[in-house]
């Protein structure tokens, strides 16, 4: 079928888990795997219901596991209970009272640790807060805060009474606040005087103070006190949080909600279009999330957890907060720059702490190997059990430096698939079960039915390309999109009849593992070949010289479209037309002659999200030589836009 993505990369390599790890892990065998799962899609009520069960601390039980009437899904309908008190109260009763929940470090390098006792008492007071501030059951608060304890403490203090919390990530600007305050309707925003970033302080307080003017609809601001940078404050408007945490009670009972209660919407930072208000519940999320954490980090009692994402991010809310403090587990959270003071900063807190879990992102990685193996050697990371990535398809020769110079060969690799709209983990290896090859994903996680299939929604065979899709309900999926019933069936649930449609591209070798190609909107099409953008950047990230790589198309009279890519190198790597052809060849050498880019530009940086997705939607319309007409308030660096573009010499 023409219509099918092609797929030419072959990567060969496999990593079986080792014995020892094997042996104490929650899943400890492939076939094991294969046995839960099997019977997981077969009967997922079944499996989640007991799921629920075992994990989640439930003041009512449901009636109905599942009540599915496309595209709304209600997950264990008629139950009660608290996203906060299972994530704080539960623990108070053992052991884990006097558990390390927060282990914190601040950039500048003050440290602070918060054990489940304490953690409940900062929630607790805080709730009553925002009582006092007349915040109630339903209502909206946006979060806009620096990487601190006091941004888990607002978010749970939200859960436990109710309030639907909306965190804004730090870096956004003011422009973006005042979009996500319009769209959610807040009464209160929680900010702090500033924040600290690769030694300089972000003004937070001053962006809300921006998006608020001519505002009517916030009427409290609450300000933590972090950076000490001074700050203009409006009476009548705006609060210290330490001040009005003198005027309340520790004393909070959590309120019983439905399980369906919102319980937050976060707006995905959007690479494409206005950001879509994704709308999260309590019950099948908090469930969603604990029952991953668990199995895809196989998380211990004795863990010490790191996940480097913002709390600003999906991956915050999924894998910093509910699901590990669901699970008791001891979260390290850093609140500043992996290169600051120097490029080691994130091996030196992984030494100093003992790390044992660690999840961080491709792009970060592909950063780690540019500055060079020198500053992770420096440290003794031997500490270390499981890592993990998430946010695009990681590259093999990525992948291999990071199990080899990170996980000293040793920790299995959690290459995680999944997205803000699914709210946990999708498709995962099981570290202990599944055996890896860098650059895949895997297969999916107990419950979830996912395939790739045709624009009719028939499965495709191995090694052809498709659609990415997830064929039944899952209890974390978004619910719908804030204000926007229409967009939401449109968007997820129109594209495939009767499944959800992720907008990725994908296929499954002979194993049945999924290699991620790229967003479906990125896919070129080259004579007639449909060739997924990730498989010719990993081809051109294999080779020594480059670091990172973005490929888009062109459009081009003789083949549709002509393969443009954009090279980073590096250090001591230099550009030039011989290195071109020389990368062209390598792409028509690992890939096939169809690949071969048309088009090779070398430059200093790549322009990304802030969240670290590289905006291929900006080089493509570089590449086509017109103007950069489309939104850019969601690039992280816009001198990099500028350097490709050729406006600015300025390093
Ligand atoms: C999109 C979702 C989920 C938290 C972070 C991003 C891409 C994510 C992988 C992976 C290949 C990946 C997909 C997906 N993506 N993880 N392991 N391999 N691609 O959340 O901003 O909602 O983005 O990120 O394209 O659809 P998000």
């Amino acid at each position: 079928m023409s219509n099918n993505i092609e797929s030419h990369l072959v990567e060969n390599r496999v990593f079986k888990p080792s014995k020892v790890f094997a042996k104490t892990a929650h899943i400890s065998s492939l076939e094991e795997y294969q046995e839960l799962y099997r019977k997981s899609v077969k009967s997922p009520e079944r499996f989640w219901a007991q799921q629920a069960a075992e994990t989640l601390v439930w003041r009512k039980k449901w009636k109905t596991v599942l009540a599915w009437n496309e595209p709304y899904a209600q997950w264990f309908a008629g139950g009660k209970l608290n996203a906060s008190e299972n994530c704080l109260d539960r623990h108070l009763t053992g052991a884990r009272r006097n558990k390390a929940a927060l282990i914190w470090e601040g950039e500048p390098g003050e440290k602070r640790t918060l054990t489940y006792q304490q953690l409940h008492r900062e929630v607790c007071k805080f709730a009553n807060v925002l009582k006092r501030h007349r915040i109630q059951k339903g209502d909206r608060v946006i979060i806009y805060m620096p990487m601190c304890p006091e941004a888990v403490i607002a978010m749970l203090a939200c859960a436990r009474i109710g309030a639907v919390h909306s965190v804004v990530f730090g870096g956004f600007s003011a422009e973006a606040i005042k979009d996500r305050i319009n769209d959610s309707q807040a009464r209160l925003v929680v900010t702090a005087d500033g924040g600290y970033r690769r030694g300089g302080v972000i003004p937070l307080k001053r962006n809300v103070d921006e998006a608020l003017k001519d505002n009517e609809q916030i009427e409290k601001v609450i300000v933590f006190r972090r950076a000490h940078n001074e700050i203009s404050i409006k009476e009548g408007r705006d609060v210290w949080w330490h001040r009005e945490m003198e005027y309340v009670k520790a004393d909070c009972p959590a309120e019983e909600l439905d399980a369906e209660h919102p319980l937050f919407i976060l707006y995905t930072s959007g690479s494409t279009g206005k950001p879509k208000g994704i709308l999260h519940t309590t019950a099948g999320y908090l469930l969603g999330t604990a029952a991953t954490t668990k199995y895809v980090f196989d998380l211990r009692e004795e863990d010490i957890y790191w996940c480097t994402a913002d709390i600003g991010w999906i991956t915050g809310h999924s894998y910093i907060v509910y699901g590990p403090l669901c699970n008791g587990a001891t979260v390290l959270m850093y609140e500043g720059a992996p290169n600051w003071p120097e490029q080691d900063r994130f091996w030196r807190l992984i030494e100093e702490y003992g790390v044992t879990i660690f999840y961080t992102a491709p792009t970060a990685i592909r950063a780690f190997i540019r500055w060079g193996d020198e500053f992770p050697n420096r440290h003794d990371l031997s500490s270390l059990r499981v890592i993990g990535t998430v946010g695009e398809p990681i590259n093999p020769e990525a992948w291999m430096w990071y199990y080899t110079v990170i996980g000293g060969s040793r920790c299995p690799i959690v290459d995680t698939w999944w997205q803000t709209e699914t709210g946990m983990i999708m498709i995962s290896p099981v570290p202990g079960a599944t055996p890896l090859k860098p650059g895949t994903a895997t297969l999916p996680f107990f419950g979830v039915d996912a395939a790739v299939v045709d624009d009719q929604g028939n499965e495709v065979p191995p090694n052809v390309g498709g659609k990415l899709v997830i064929r039944k309900p899952w209890p974390s999926m978004l619910r719908t999109i804030w204000g926007d019933k229409k967009r939401y069936r449109k968007q997820y649930w129109s594209e495939i009849k009767g499944m959800y449609f992720s907008g990725d591209g994908a296929r499954r070798d002979k194993d049945g593992y999924f290699w991620i190609v790229g967003r479906i909107d990125d896919v070129l099409n080259v004579a007639g070949h449909r060739l997924g953008t990730s498989e010719i950047e990993s081809a051109l990230v294999s080779h020594p010289a480059v670091a990172e790589a973005a490929v888009v198309g062109r459009p081009d009279e003789l083949k549709g479209q002509a393969v443009v890519a954009f090279v980073t190198l590096k250090q001591g790597e230099h550009p030039g037309p011989e290195l071109g052809d020389r990368l062209r060849q390598h792409v028509a050498q690992a890939i096939g002659a169809i690949a071969r880019p048309d088009d090779v530009r070398f430059a200093e940086g790549l322009p990304k999200t802030r969240s670290g997705k590289i905006m291929r939607r900006l080089l493509k319309e570089i590449a086509g030589g017109g103007q950069v007409i489309g939104d850019v308030t969601s690039l992280e660096d816009f001198n990099v836009l500028m350097r490709l573009r050729g406006e600015t010499k300025e390093g």
